[in-house]
């Protein structure tokens, strides 16, 4: 189905798979949700207030109560808007090297040897601070480490046509040179950063420094881990894996590694046109289906095509051997995890955590970790109609965890075991977590796919989350959890698929809006939803719609629900994050529909809590929706902080523990060029960051900017 409005990136994650029939299973549910008690009513929460402080986060909390800036006007400009009293400067960007023997980036499409320079596609960040000892630190905000996901890559027909010096080829197969390098631009990179009190800057030839790629070794953890779906001709027992694949969201876990999600694999990977034949219509057929990989499906950049050697191979997951053992077929199996680093030591190799699911992940975000109490995380899936998952640790936190000796020991000992749940909102303003695991009979006696063991549900974790009956909802994008009260944010970027008919309480909105003169449908703006429950490691919880994104001109009674202003509207949030210095949450945008008008942008929130509101009612037609809306915004609750160059999306971002810089992602300025304008800088729709003076050569890049206060005082503030 045509979007017109989907960007090109976009179009990867506007996957819809989901064509289960989980709302059928209402009537199993009802009965099962009865038996558990669920909690009701506000009087129920009343303990989330009390959960305040931030035992394993960096520096001592000093929450803002205003937001002291002058809120950044909507532009289509081509640059980094930011507001009077701030500095931006870009540090980090496509092509930089991260050793002190690579040669400077030319940015001319010849450069080579990106195993040792900054992966493209700049996505969530997270600030690791170090000592002058260059040992790890939560208080020190002058040297630290950067780790961030390196997403994906600005593409047409088949190629990241940036990186090669015409451009690359188009069409299939494509030569082994060009794959070599679109293989090694994806992935994650760590990279030291310092400042002298007068500019920050990265470090190229620190020994901290590192690339994990599509190519890195990788040891599979958790219950997948030897798993007959995870078989392959590299890993015969099912216990290794090669890299890491369109890596979006980040984390921060609290004994102080790093959390990075993989969202768009699937599209990565060819399959035969025959293949549902050669596996003989097997249970894995249906799970491909699911995750989006059908019989004949293209890959996004051929490099199947590359030749015989296992690095092209790998890409195609048909089954073309006469066993798993001999082929790839499980090879997309191995992919769509959280997965572990420690940003510290880049010895150890990269842990793909099966417990947390496999799904498309953007980021997963941690529950403060409480003595003697699970470790929780909160997911999104980020596809059309996809689910939000959450992730309850069997072991209890020890507070003396969050300085480990061993920090990825620490992972094993907390992600490796526990119980995932998937949401299920119900319209009176309550939900309940309902249990992916062969404990529940619903999914031990399944039908509708037939689950084994811990393993089936931690490879097909979205068939699991069908059979249940969980919520679809409008693109799960990142999770935050607000440090003030322990309530879990979580953006919900838009759904083109949403129509009055499939509209619920959690998810109301379907309408029309213009872009131009094309007409754009569903939830064209996207919201965030926001949960409360007594204890993070609780069944149930309550939520309302903390913010409903849309244009300020936008009607209020049916679009513009949270009462948005000029100084504030937006679309499609995405990126969520709260600063643990100040308290103020971040909301980036990744849009498509109000980009005649504005770039992307960062805003910057001080948000309530759940049921600062009121319940509203939407018609449609016959039908009527009503949902829980936050209280409304104002100029002071909510400012837009900066905006971005043209083509761009504002990714991640992540703060010094002093709250006086902040590390802000820009990806993809200029993906709307045209691949055959390759050399011709006069079409290209970006030229950022060269014009704003950064580096060489005019084609666009992807890059980390630092924003400072000139006083040199608290972001935001
Ligand atoms: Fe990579 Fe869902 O954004
Ligand atoms: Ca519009
Ligand atoms: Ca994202
Ligand atoms: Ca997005």
């Amino acid at each position: 189905m045509p979007h017109d409005n989907i960007r090109p990136s976009a179009r990867f994650n506007d996957e819809d798979s989901n064509t289960s029939p989980n709302p059928g299973f209402d009537s199993v549910l009802d009965a099962r949700l009865s038996r558990r008690g669920l909690l009701r009513g506000s009087a129920a929460l009343g303990g989330a207030a009390a959960l305040g402080g931030c035992a394993t986060m960096a520096g001592p909390a000093a929450p803002v109560s205003a937001l002291g800036f002058a809120p950044v006007a909507r532009t289509l400009a081509d640059q980094v808007t930011v507001p009077a009293g701030y500095t931006a400067r870009v540090i980090y960007a496509l092509g930089d090297p991260l050793t002190a023997a690579t040669p400077a980036f030319s940015n001319d499409g010849t450069d080579v040897d990106y195993g040792n320079r900054a992966g493209d596609h700049h996505d969530g960040i997270e600030w690791f601070g170090m000592d002058a000892a260059g040992q790890p630190s939560d208080s020190f905000a002058s040297r630290g480490l950067l780790a961030m996901n390196h997403e994906a890559t600005t593409d047409e027909k088949l190629s990241s046509f940036f990186i090669h010096a015409n451009g690359g080829t188009a069409s299939l197969p494509r030569p082994a040179a060009e794959i070599d390098k679109e293989l090694m631009i994806h992935g994650i990179s760590v990279v030291e950063v310092q400042t002298d009190g007068k500019a920050w800057a990265t470090k190229p030839g620190s020994a901290f420094n590192r690339r994990i790629t599509t190519m890195t070794p990788v040891a599979i953890h958790g219950p997948a881990r030897g798993s007959e779906h995870l078989m392959t001709k590299y890993s015969p027992d099912g216990t290794q894996a090669r890299g890491t694949l369109n890596n979006c969201g980040t984390g921060r876990t609290p004994w102080g590694t790093f959390i990075s999600g993989e969202e768009n694999w699937f599209g990565y990977f060819f399959r035969d046109a025959k293949d549902d034949d050669a596996r003989k219509k097997d249970k894995q057929v249906q799970a491909l289906n699911r995750y989006g990989r059908k019989a004949g499906a293209a890959s996004r950049h051929g490099w199947e095509s590359g030749g015989t050697a296992d690095t092209y191979a790998r890409w195609n997951n048909s089954a073309v051997g006469t066993s798993a053992k001999d082929d790839f077929r499980n090879e997309m199996n191995t992919f769509g995890y959280i997965v572990e680093i420690d940003p510290y030591d880049k010895s150890q190799a990269l842990r793909k955590r099966t417990a947390l699911g496999r799904l498309g992940h953007e980021n997963a975000t941690f529950a403060r970790a409480v003595a003697g109490q699970p470790v929780v995380a909160y997911m999104g899936d980020d596809a059309r109609g996809e689910y939000i998952y959450k992730f309850v640790s069997t072991a209890k936190w020890d507070p003396a965890d969050a300085r480990p000796a061993n920090r990825l020991a620490a992972g094993d000992k907390y992600l490796d075991k526990g119980t995932l749940y998937v949401a299920r909102f119900k319209a009176d303003g309550s939900g309940e977590w309902l249990e992916l695991s062969m404990n529940n009979p619903v999914i031990a006696g399944s039908s509708y796919f037939v689950f084994r063991n811990e393993a089936d549900i931690a490879v097909f974790t979205r068939l699991a989350a069908d059979a249940v009956g969980a919520t679809k909802m409008d693109r799960p994008e990142w999770g935050g959890v607000n440090p003030k009260n322990g309530e879990v944010y979580i953006t919900l970027t838009n759904n083109s698929a949403r129509t009055p008919a499939t509209t619920d309480a959690a998810n109301p909105r379907a309408y029309v809006d213009m872009k131009g003169s094309k007409e754009q449908k569903g939830n064209v703006n996207g919201h965030i939803v926001r949960l409360a429950e007594k204890q993070p490691a609780d069944a149930a919880f309550l939520w309302d719609i903390y913010l409903f994104a849309a244009q300020a001109d936008a009607d209020k009674t049916t679009v513009n629900l949270s009462n948005l202003s000029d100084g504030n509207d937006l679309s499609s949030p995405d990126g969520l994050v709260f600063s643990q210095a100040t308290g103020v949450c971040w909301i980036q945008t990744d849009d498509g529909a109000y980009t005649d008008t504005t770039n992307c942008m960062l805003l910057a929130a001080l948000p309530g809590q759940r049921g600062d509101g009121a319940s509203r009612t939407l018609s449609y037609g016959d039908k009527k929706v009503t949902t829980h809306v936050g209280r409304p915004q104002t100029a002071a609750t909510l400012k837009r902080f900066l905006v971005g160059p043209k083509g761009a999306e504002i990714t991640g971002i992540t703060e010094t523990p002093d709250g006086r810089a902040i590390f802000v992602n820009i990806q993809h300025a200029g993906e709307n060029t045209k691949m055959s304008d390759v050399n011709d800088p006069s079409k290209y729709e970006s030229q950022w960051p060269s014009n704003a003076g950064y580096g060489a050569g005019k084609r666009p890049r992807s890059a980390t900017i630092v924003i400072t206060k000139n006083d040199g005082g608290v972001i935001g503030t």
